[in-house]
Formats: C-alpha cells, sequence, structure tokens
C-alpha cells in the first residue's frame, strides 16, 4: 500500500488525480475503465479530472465509467439514484459519454431479477476488460461500495440489505429515512479486488477511525475496507484529519519521498 497523506482536501483531490491519471495509460490503445464511486469523498478527485481535461492533459471520451453500486427500487431517472448522480458528478465533470457509463441495474424488486442483474454486471465489468482504476470513498463503519461490514472478502456483485448506520448517513439525500432504499446492488470485495489499481480518497476527522481500523487494523469481513491491504497496488490518498488515527504514519511520509536523489 502506498498512503498518501496531504495537508487538506484539496491537495489531496489533485494528488489523486494524478494517481488514477498514470495507472489509467493503458498501452495498445484499449480504451481504459474508470470505476466511480459516489460519495462526497471523490468530488473534488472529479473536479481534479475536469481541470485535467480542460488542460489537455487528460481526454475520458472514449473511457468507460463502471459503478460500484446502485440502489434497489428507485423509479428509474430518480435524481438520488446512482446513475443520475453518476452522470451529474462525473460524466458532466470529466467528459465521460454517459452511454459509456456502467450502473447495475436497481430497478427490479424480486430476487431472481437482481440476482440476473448481479450477473450480468459481472459480465459486462469482464466484457470491458476489467477495471484498470477504481476509485473508493470508505464509509464510516468501513464500508466499501455497499459491501457492509460482515461482507465476503471474496463476494462478487449481489445484492445487500444497508445498515442501519448508512441509511441514517445517506438520509440527508434524501426527504427522510423512510425513503432511503433498504437494500442496493453492489460490487463484492472480491470484484473490487480484481480491478488493477485501487484508489482510496478520505478526507476530515469523521473518517480517522474507519481509515487507521481499515489500513492498520487486521483483514476482517468486519472493516470491509480493511481488503485494501489485500491488493498488490492500492494508493490511499488522506488529509492530515483523516490520516489522524495512523500510528505508522512516520514510515508512510519517507517512503512516500521515494529513493534518495530521486
Ligand atoms: C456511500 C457509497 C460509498 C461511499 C460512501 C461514503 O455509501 N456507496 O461508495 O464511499 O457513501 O460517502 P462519503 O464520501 O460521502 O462519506
Amino acid at each position: 500500500m502506498e498512503i498518501l497523506v496531504s495537508p487538506g482536501p484539496d491537495d489531496t483531490a489533485s494528488r489523486a488525480a494524478e494517481v488514477v491519471l498514470a495507472g489509467l495509460r493503458r498501452p495498445g490503445g484499449h480504451a481504459s475503465v474508470l470505476g466511480l464511486a459516489t460519495g462526497s469523498s471523490p468530488l473534488g478527485l472529479y473536479r481534479e479530472l475536469g481541470r485535467a481535461v480542460a488542460e489537455g492533459r487528460a481526454d475520458f471520451s472514449t473511457t468507460y465509467g463502471v459503478a460500484l453500486d446502485e440502489y434497489v427500487g428507485l423509479p428509474p431517472g430518480h435524481p438520488e439514484g446512482y446513475r443520475q448522480v453518476l452522470l451529474r458528478e462525473v460524466c458532466g465533470v470529466i467528459g465521460l459519454a454517459p452511454e459509456r457509463l456502467e450502473v447495475p441495474d436497481g430497478s427490479a424488486t424480486d430476487a431472481d431479477a437482481l440476482e440476473a442483474a448481479a450477473a450480468a454486471y459481472e459480465a459486462r465489468i469482464a466484457e470491458l476488460g476489467g477495471v484498470d482504476v477504481q476509485v473508493l470513498g470508505i464509509g464510516a463503519n468501513g464500508h466499501l461500495g455497499f459491501n457492509e461490514p460482515g461482507s465476503a472478502l471474496a463476494s462478487r456483485t449481489r445484492v445487500k440489505r444497508l445498515s442501519a448506520r448508512t441509511r441514517r448517513d445517506n438520509a440527508r439525500f434524501f426527504t427522510g429515512l423512510d425513503d432511503v432504499p433498504t437494500h442496493c446492488l453492489t460490487q463484492g470485495l472480491g470484484t473490487i479486488l480484481a480491478a488493477r489499481r485501487l484508489v482510496l480518497v478520505a478526507t476530515g476527522d469523521a473518517k480517522a477511525e474507519a481509515v487507521a481500523a481499515a489500513l492498520e487494523g487486521p483483514l476482517t469481513a468486519s472493516v470491509p475496507a480493511s481488503v485494501l491491504q489485500w491488493h498488490p497496488d492500492t494508493v490511499v490518498c488522506l488529509d492530515e484529519a483523516a490520516a489522524a488515527g495512523l500510528r505508522n504514519r512516520q514510515y508512510y511520509d519517507d517512503s512516500a519521498a521515494g529513493l534518495p536523489g530521486t
């Protein structure tokens, strides 16, 4: 794991954008695949990617965007459905073509249809050649995507029940807690681990405890984000507040400084 700590959220976002761009360069002209997270954590990163496009340093016009998750049971076009959120917060900002945005289809309400939608999503990711760089945020309870504590470490895309904590955290996007869906379709932890690079962005002191547990605690389903420790190319971009609970901080800073003379 590479753990990069920046003074504040803005520097964290620009550092994360460079890490994402470096990971997306695919040899052979194959269209790159960017894994997209919702939530407030990656918004600054998307803004920085948009800036890179404006400056001619990046071009996402042929890139595929692959969402981590989607609510189950929201009517199509609901403004808080993750397809709509990603159209607004990513496609519109970085110039990713809406027809190249892949989101699990959570519109069904019966178990068989949802299971089929989950399998179709896994097949679509495979058809695209896998995810080059997966952007991630972390839930205050350590969730990744919507893989709540207790999620199998090798899980693939499937239906999950949202925890009470996650529904409360996300109630701010709805008119009230009762309107927050109870279930979702989410890439599994095994699906996420199959991406070639993982980039976690976390800022603010509300994330410090989850970040410390994920990066320095045991690898456990109780802290789904601890699977980041298992991946050979994980880059974690934090600000000082989110890094406040890390014990081995000095080592991470020394490592980020690179080889002597470089
Ligand atoms: C949601 C998303 C996660 C995201 C989390 C944290 O639950 N499904 O992918 O990481 O929110 O959101 P925020 O970045 O707003 O704290």
